[in-house]
């Protein structure tokens, strides 16, 4: 059996990796940000440890996988889905909002991997969402894209000082998919973006599959339009 530590459980690709992981017999512990949808029952598997916790305070970050560790016994699996999305030209994206994006999408994340990181073992598995955006950075996006991006080094650096330990690291390059994260963007509006891949059939193949260890394809091949904007 696996236990996992679900960062982002809340959203949409976070809430759809928690479930299907439950589903399959997982230990699963259940970290986000909105208090009420990370209680709500019906939303999230009844039986499974929950924090709240905001990307800002990087120290508690920090300390999600000892939580999960803690209320689980063990912990060997860890899926970070927390992100926000920004848009506009990079002249006028304020200081606040730049900030947010670098946060939210690259510092949250390197925070909770790094707490995360001691308490594996040869074996475990960590699967960071990042995006196409790092293949083909967009116009109208640099900060979003820059964040993931910089995640995106960051984690391949981290898989390759990991792999004498047998912890693997996986950067899921999602496509754009449809469940309206655009639309909750931090700052501007989002450009006509081609229609969005299936979450569940996404976040199975890109996600799931590759943090099992099958040889899925956290970011390979993808249907989609050619030369569109991605996320
Ligand atoms: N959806 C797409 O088209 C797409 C494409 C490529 C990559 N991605 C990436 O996939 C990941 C998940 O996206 P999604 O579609 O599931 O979006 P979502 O439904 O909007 O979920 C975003 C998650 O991030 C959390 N979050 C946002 N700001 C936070 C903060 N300040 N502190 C703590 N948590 C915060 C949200 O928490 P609350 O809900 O609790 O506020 C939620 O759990 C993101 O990293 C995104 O960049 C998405």
């Amino acid at each position: 059996m696996n236990a996992v530590l679900v960062v982002g459980a809340t959203g949409t690709v976070g809430g759809l990796a928690a479930r299907a992981l439950h589903r399959q017999g997982a230990a699963v512990a259940l970290a986000g940000r909105n208090a009420e949808r990370l209680a709500d029952r019906s939303l999230l598997p009844d039986d499974c440890p929950r924090r709240a916790f905001d990307a800002y305070d990087l120290d508690g970050c920090e300390t999600l996988a000892p939580w999960a560790a803690r209320s689980l016994g063990f912990l060997d699996r860890v899926v970070v889905a927390v992100g926000v999305a920004g848009f506009g030209r990079a002249e006028d994206v304020d200081e606040a909002a730049a900030e947010h994006l670098m946060t939210v999408n690259a510092l949250a994340p390197m925070a909770v991997v790094r707490g995360a990181l001691p308490l594996l073992g040869a074996g475990a598995a960590v699967a960071v969402v990042t995006g196409r955006v790092v293949d083909a950075p967009p116009q109208g996006m640099a900060d979003y894209a820059a964040a993931k991006t910089a995640l995106a080094a960051w984690l391949g650096v981290v898989g390759r000082e990991q792999r004498s330990r047998g912890v693997r690291v996986v950067d899921v390059r999602l496509p754009h998919l449809e469940g309206g994260f655009a639309a909750r963007a931090v700052t501007g509006s989002p450009p006509k973006l081609p229609p969005g891949a299936d979450p569940a059939a996404a976040v199975e193949r890109h996600l799931l599959a590759p943090l099992a260890g099958a040889p899925g394809s956290p970011h390979g091949a993808l249907p989609g339009t050619p030369g569109a904007p991605q996320l």
